[in-house]
């Protein structure tokens, strides 16, 4: 393979962050050798999960996702997509490519859709002690109200990955919306803190997925049976988790951006966006 070789001189970009304190790369495009890493993964023959949650009406999500999913995630690799939905018949059949297959789980409701979404960790790592240690290698466990519309490939791979949020990726420390209630399981000091991780997306080997998905599951029941509820439920246990078990990768924004903040310069390019919702009319 032919390829331009790396300068120890010459950085590949300088607007951006490309590793952290603690030598965990941030992925951005212009950063990374798709094909060298390709290479790489290929010779260990890997599977990848992808998976969703579609309870009540996120159902009407789940074409688009799957079809833009079958247009740029990991194309070329053996995908399996966990569709996790109460209303089976509401998934539509779709062709997939080889190598590829659609697996639908029943999973419960529940009446609030904060629940619904903190839920999604006692389910993952339920799963991630059953079948997926059988039939994956790694998980990406993402939104489903959402598209993709670039790339996504094995460079997103690593034993345990987060996103940093499209909202939140420049702001001083105090400005994260971390959970600031000390009596909660989530609460963060105002002066710790490395990045604000966004709770739909997120991933890493099955067994780091286990570890993650149960920590944030256990502190969420510890704070319910005290009546508590973080501020950004799910998404508030995993930055914490990540705070004191630090990704080894992480993904720029361009993996999971919202149009409604605009296009900054240093995005070239947006792979993940979110779908405009009426969060009324979706959530009840
Ligand atoms: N979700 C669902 N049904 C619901 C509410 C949420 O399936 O009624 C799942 C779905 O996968 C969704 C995720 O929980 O993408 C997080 O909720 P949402 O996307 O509404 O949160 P936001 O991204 O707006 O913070
Ligand atoms: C919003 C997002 C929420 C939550 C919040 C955190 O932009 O819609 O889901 O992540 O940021 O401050
Ligand atoms: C995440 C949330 C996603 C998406 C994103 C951007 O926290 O889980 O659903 O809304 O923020 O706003
Ligand atoms: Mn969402």
């Amino acid at each position: 393979m032919l390829y331009e070789k790396p300068d120890a001189l010459k950085p590949p970009r300088t607007d951006i962050l490309m590793m952290t304190p603690w030598f965990a790369p941030i992925v951005w495009n212009g950063t990374y050798n798709i094909d060298v890493l390709t290479a790489q993964f290929q010779q260990r023959d890997l599977r990848i999960g992808l998976t969703v949650f579609a309870i009540k009406k996120y159902t009407v999500f789940v074409q688009t996702f799957i079809e833009t999913a079958e247009k740029y995630f990991m194309v070329g690799h053996k995908v399996t997509y966990y569709v996790f939905t109460d209303r089976v018949s509401d998934i539509p059949i779709m062709e997939l490519a080889e190598g590829r297959r659609l697996m639908v789980l029943r999973a419960p409701t529940y009446q609030r859709w904060q629940e619904v979404s903190m839920r999604r960790m006692e389910i993952l790592r339920d799963y991630s002690r059953q079948r997926f240690t059988d039939e994956v290698d790694y998980l990406v466990c993402v939104d489903v109200d959402m598209r993709f519309n670039d790339e996504v490939g094995v460079e997103i791979l690593s034993d345990r990955f987060g996103t940093l949020h499209p909202g939140m990726y420049g702001v001083p420390r105090k400005i994260y919306t971390y959970e600031r209630n000390p009596q909660s399981e989530a609460f963060i000091p105002l002066d710790e803190g490395d990045f604000y991780y966004a709770g739909g997306y997120f991933g890493g080997n099955v067994e780091e997925v286990y570890k993650l998905t149960s920590f944030c599951h256990n502190a969420m029941m510890a704070d319910k049976a005290k009546n508590i509820e973080a501020i950004w439920h799910d998404e508030s246990y995993l930055n914490k988790y990540f705070l004191y078990h630090k990704p080894t990768k992480i993904l720029s924004p361009e993996y999971l951006w919202d149009d409604s903040f605009g296009i900054p310069k240093f995005l070239k390019r947006r792979r993940f966006v979110t779908v405009p919702k009426k969060h009324n009319e979706i959530r009840n």
